[in-house]
């Protein structure tokens, strides 16, 4: 019998958060577009969601965006709205068939209007679905997220006590949600770049070598094995 099959397995994650990165070098390889890795990165993102529904994953959520990747051009800004536009419309009946969930992170004011209405329709639309939820980090940053959840919280007004962790997370954008335990990040680079800064303070990191349009199911079941062997502490001593 091979060794690993020894070991005790850890339940697989119900929170998988990915930082879907890469898709431009995937296309420079080629000699082609940052476009081009930007349209193979959604055919990608395609494949996984329908693999996490199918391993049973409770929550993804995808980088898709940040507050940060404004400054790109508008060229290849355009684009990946407009890919975000095409998805959503062309999914809906994906979502349907699979239960599947959409659900929004980040700042839907700093949005195109006609993107941030489409997400919002999609998110009403699919609200019942009890299937997998899959959340679209767009115009979404870490500390972004902390800064509007602060406003929220000071436009409820003096508070009784000090603020509590527990009440903080409540002005969070999507406060039912339980934290990342997984999180991924593709294509190399071993940095958050500023995703689920609060959310992730305990989440288990894995970094794939593979540029996010060469990622299949198979990449995301060794990166669920991998973190099934981890043993989480949480600041304790472990066992
Ligand atoms: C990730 O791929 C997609 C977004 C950040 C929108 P990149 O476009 O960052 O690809 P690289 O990092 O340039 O290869
Ligand atoms: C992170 O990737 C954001 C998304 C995947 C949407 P970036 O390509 O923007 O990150 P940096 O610039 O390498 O840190
Ligand atoms: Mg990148």
């Amino acid at each position: 019998m091979h060794p690993a099959s020894h070991t005790a397995k850890g339940p697989l994650p119900a929170h998988v958060g990915i930082i879907m990165d890469g898709n431009g070098r995937w296309a420079q390889q080629r000699n082609q577009r940052r476009s081009q890795g930007h349209l193979e990165g959604l055919k990608t993102a395609k494949r996984i969601v329908q693999a996490a529904g199918g391993l049973g994953i409770a929550y993804l959520t995808l980088y898709v965006f940040s507050t940060e990747n404004w400054k790109r051009t508008a060229g290849e800004v355009g684009f990946i709205m407009g890919l975000v536009k095409q998805y959503l419309a062309a999914e809906m009946d994906f979502f349907r068939k699979s239960r599947i969930r959409i659900r929004h992170a980040g700042d839907p004011a700093g949005l195109p209007r006609e993107i941030a209405g489409e997400i919002q329709r999609v998110c009403e639309d699919t609200q019942d679905f009890t299937g997998l939820q899959v959340i679209l980090a767009l115009n979404y940053g870490g500390r972004d997220a902390i800064i509007r959840a602060i406003r929220r919280l000071i436009a409820q007004g003096p508070q009784e006590g000090p603020l509590t962790e527990t009440e903080f997370r409540r002005c969070l954008d999507n406060p039912d949600i339980p934290d990342p335990d997984l999180i991924i990040r593709t294509a190399g680079e071993w940095r958050t770049s500023n995703f689920l800064l609060w959310e992730g303070a305990y989440a288990e990191y894995y970094v794939s070598d593979k540029l996010w349009p060469d990622w299949t199911a198979e990449d995301l079941r060794e990166a669920l094995a991998r973190y099934q062997t981890r043993e989480r502490r949480y600041g304790g001593a472990g066992t």
